[in-house]
């Protein structure tokens, strides 16, 4: 009975190293440049999806509660390629809940369109290998491509649906790297990336970042395969800085700090001038990323809790792959 056909995944949100921000192709979700992240293994969603022939649409509870009606559509839409793929008409219902503040500048969006990508493939039975998973991933949120392989990740940007997939270039255990995510506000954010990557290309500092983009991800690549904190500190808060400049110079400007991330950020920069080895980096979101490795996380975590305005602090080592925890077909 295709009825009961259910799959639950898990897949891990990931933290951006080189960031993606602006598209080539908005449809498909092509980027205007490569990106490179890490996995982060104590944060996850879990979603599992059943197949249903009573169903007049899909149905999406997120965190325990229904979805808003944009975020059913678009998981709507992005469900009908896998109806499209496996030639079955029935609509799902959807359970995902993450263990993470939703919409915080921790990416949701590529862990959950990453474990909906698996759950789905599963109970439309489809057999699709890794890259291509990655490919399907990204229609649904360009970093969730990230999310599908498993430690170190890079994203070729491509030039279409084909040649656009992510692929992994270490292991989790690669390198003992902890990211301490100093979370500043878990309101919703108020503008989405979908409409931030809409605005990259008004401003006019965005063809810059881009002529210089491979030669980051060059640096990134190197860096992390040579264990190279140092190279890879400069680099990635250089990455972050140009990402959040096209930001604030877009039409209409985006201001996704607080105070607070400012505060953080000042932290870092002095424990390095005091020689410890940490970095920090952001997301379409208040929160800071503050990066280290893992035995000094400890003494970092604390330090950052003490922050004024930083709500929690999630500490997080590096993240193996998206996979299927529970089948039922
Ligand atoms: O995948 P999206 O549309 O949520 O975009 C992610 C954008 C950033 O998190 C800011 C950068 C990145 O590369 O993850």
């Amino acid at each position: 009975m295709t009825s009961s056909n259910s799959a639950t995944a898990l897949a891990h949100p990931n933290i951006a190293f080189i960031k993606y921000w602006g598209n080539r192709d908005e449809s498909l979700h092509i980027p205007s440049s490569s990106s490179i992240s890490m996995n982060l293994a104590d944060i996850f969603t879990q979603t599992q999806v059943i197949l249903d022939l009573d169903l007049v649409c899909d149905e999406l509870t997120l965190n325990g509660a229904p979805a808003s009606q944009s975020s059913q559509q678009r998981v709507q839409n992005f469900l009908d390629q896998f109806r499209k793929l496996s030639g079955k008409k029935e609509y799902c219902r959807i359970f995902s809940t993450n263990n993470f503040p939703t919409s915080a500048g921790i990416a949701s969006s590529a862990s959950g369109f990453a474990a909906l990508t698996l759950a789905a493939a599963k109970v439309y039975q489809l057999d699709i290998n890794p890259l291509e998973l990655s490919r399907i991933a990204r229609l649904g949120s360009g970093s969730a491509s990230r999310s599908i392989p498993g430690g170190f990740v890079q994203w070729v940007a491509g030039y279409d649906h084909q040649s656009s997939f992510a692929e992994s270039f270490a292991p989790p255990d690669h390198w003992n790297l902890v990211d301490c995510i100093a979370v500043i506000g878990d309101d919703e954010k108020k503008v989405s990336s979908l409409e931030g990557h809409r605005l990259a290309n008004s401003s006019p500092l965005q063809s810059a970042r881009l002529e210089s983009a491979n030669s980051r991800i060059e640096t990134c690549h190197t860096a992390i395969l040579k264990k190279d904190f140092a190279t890879l500190s400069d680099v990635v808060e250089l990455d972050t800085n140009l990402m959040v400049a096209i930001m604030i110079t877009s039409r209409p400007a985006l201001f996704y700090w607080q105070p607070a991330s400012l505060a953080v950020v000042f932290q870092v920069l002095l424990w390095r001038q005091n020689g410890l080895p940490v970095f920090y980096t952001l997301d379409a979101g208040a929160s800071v990323h503050v990066i280290c490795p893992q035995p000094y996380s400890r003494e970092i975590s604390s330090t950052l809790r003490t922050i004024p305005g930083v709500i929690q602090v999630i500490h997080s080592g590096v993240g193996g792959p998206a996979h299927i925890i529970e089948e039922n077909i």
